[in-house]
């Protein structure tokens, strides 16, 4: 069977321009700005742009698209023994897509409540006890919250369909999914101006703050935005390079994909502050107590600001239309990384078929957090999985691509292909900057987790999350040396 194609450019830019943008550019990026030095964060991130995030993407992309396989097979190509990477990879996307879709089935349940507005008052006890029916701790499961299930499974249903087909389905989404949080941030953003305070939202947005950069928190803050933000490590790159035909260009589409996406994040911040402000004009709370990132922006803190302000009701539910149509696209780049590995491997399968499976094993891994823990559970996964796993990948794939293969060699077919030409700076990003940035952010998180237990949970929920990087790292060593043994 000849492989899936994108039918045009713009598809595969929209596409991966769908999997980059998610719900780190809303909850994580404008937080990040706001707490490490306001204006002045745009300096890290933009060197950690440049210095790491394009140099990567371009790599994943141009991996995929040279070897014309998902990441298992992309991977054994520039190095036998190197396909359990492609596995170690797939396995934090299994996991990571399997909460990141509980997160839009609770956007669902908002969207439902915006008729009448439910949480008018009570914007934290409402997500904490009536959306999430939260127990006291991760001790106590407290059985499934059957409303959050239901609308996981539609989640699922939703997802499955825009994969189903593969790039045909997927083509046919992008064309609206990707634009269309980008015109709702823009109708939110308009509800911003015309409210009052969101200036004083904008100054703490953006005042910059000069100190922060020597503050090597901010730096290590930047990095790792950068790396999530990206979708880099995961395999989807690879994946959706691999759709493009091998003599298609390279450089501009990732240079375009990645300055979206950071476009993105900066209009987003504009959007998430301007109503910030309007919030502590009206409560007369200061703004350094509203700033959240995360659930808590998302599902407390902006429902609160949305209840407060006219036609509440309809921005609601443009807001949560937005988280939807946002998250969407990432969540099923997700699915589209294990559905490309898969079919490499079975190539009698259906897509179909392999989709449905896919959604239903993340589907079944979602359940645990559909329990009334299911919060905690899906903080210590998260922070294991883009602390560690993530990272891990993205080490091991710089020194596969940068020393064993060769960064010159793939630069000079990354220049065969591409109008813009890459200089010589891209090796050296390769082979030495990123695996040094990411080794720096990877202990330095580890010595901070040595130090005190994340979040204070007790050791045996930690032990899942430390078992979760653990595990698919010992695989991969074994795959590693048992494939070297045997060549
Ligand atoms: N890039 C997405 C975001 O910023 C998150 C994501 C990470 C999506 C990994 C898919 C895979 O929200």
């Amino acid at each position: 069977m000849a492989r899936q194609r994108w039918t045009s450019r713009i598809v595969f830019i929209l596409a991966a321009l769908g999997s980059a943008v998610g719900l780190g550019n809303l909850w994580r990026f404008p937080y990040l700005a706001g707490k490490y030095g306001g204006g002045a964060f745009l300096i890290p991130y933009l060197i950690a742009l440049v210095l790491v995030g394009v140099p990567l993407l371009m790599l994943e992309l141009a991996v995929g698209q040279k070897m014309q396989q998902g990441a298992i097979g992309s991977y054994r190509k520039l190095h036998p023994s190197f396909g359990g990477l492609g596995i170690l990879a797939l396995l934090s996307s299994l996991i990571i897509v399997s909460y990141y879709a509980v997160v839009m089935a609770w956007s669902l349940i908002y969207l439902l409540a915006s008729f009448g507005v439910k949480w008018s008052g009570n914007a934290e006890s409402y997500f904490f006890q009536e959306v999430l029916q939260i127990s006291d701790s991760v001790n106590s499961l407290g059985g499934i919250n059957w409303s959050v299930l239901i609308s996981l499974f539609i989640i699922w249903v939703l997802v499955y369909f825009c994969v189903w087909q593969g790039t045909a389905s997927v083509e046919r989404v992008v064309r609206y999914s990707v634009p269309l949080p980008v015109i709702l941030l823009g109708a939110l953003l308009l509800r911003a101006v015309t409210l009052p305070g969101f200036l004083d939202g904008w100054a703490m947005y953006l005042k910059p703050d000069w100190h922060a950069l020597l503050n090597p928190e901010v730096w290590t803050a930047a990095f790792s935005q950068i790396f999530y933000t990206l979708s880099l490590a995961f395999g989807i790159m690879i994946a959706y390079g691999s759709y493009k035909e091998q003599n298609d260009d390279l450089a501009k589409d990732t240079w375009i994909a990645a300055l979206l996406n950071s476009g993105t994040s900066l209009f987003a911040g504009f959007v998430v502050f301007g109503i910030l402000g309007y919030l502590a004009w009206k409560t007369g709370t200061p703004l350094t107590e509203l700033a959240a990132s995360g659930p808590g922006l998302a599902f407390v803190v902006f429902p609160e600001a949305l209840s407060l302000m006219p036609l509440s009701g309809s921005f609601s539910l443009l807001f949560f239309l937005m988280l939807l149509s946002l998250g969407i696209d990432s969540a099923f780049s997700l699915v589209e990384a294990l559905n490309a590995a898969i079919l490499d491997r079975y190539r009698h399968l259906q897509i179909a078929q392999v989709s449905m499976v896919a959604c239903l094993a993340a589907l079944s891994l979602g359940i645990i957090y559909t329990t009334r823990a299911g919060l905690y559970f899906l903080d210590i996964v998260d922070h294991f999985v883009t602390s560690y796993n993530l990272l891990l990948v993205g080490i091991f794939q710089t020194i596969l691509a940068g020393w064993l293969y060769g960064a010159e060699k793939l630069r000079r077919y990354i220049n065969q292909v591409s109008d813009w030409q890459v200089g010589k700076w891209w090796n050296i990003s390769i082979k030495y900057i990123i695996p040094l940035v990411l080794i720096t952010l990877l202990v330095t998180q580890f010595s901070k987790d040595i130090k005190i237990p994340y979040e204070g949970y007790p050791t045996w929920a930690l032990g899942i999350g430390w078992a979760i990087v653990i595990v698919p790292l010992l695989l991969f060593l074994f795959l590693l040396v048992t494939d070297s043994n045997r060549s």
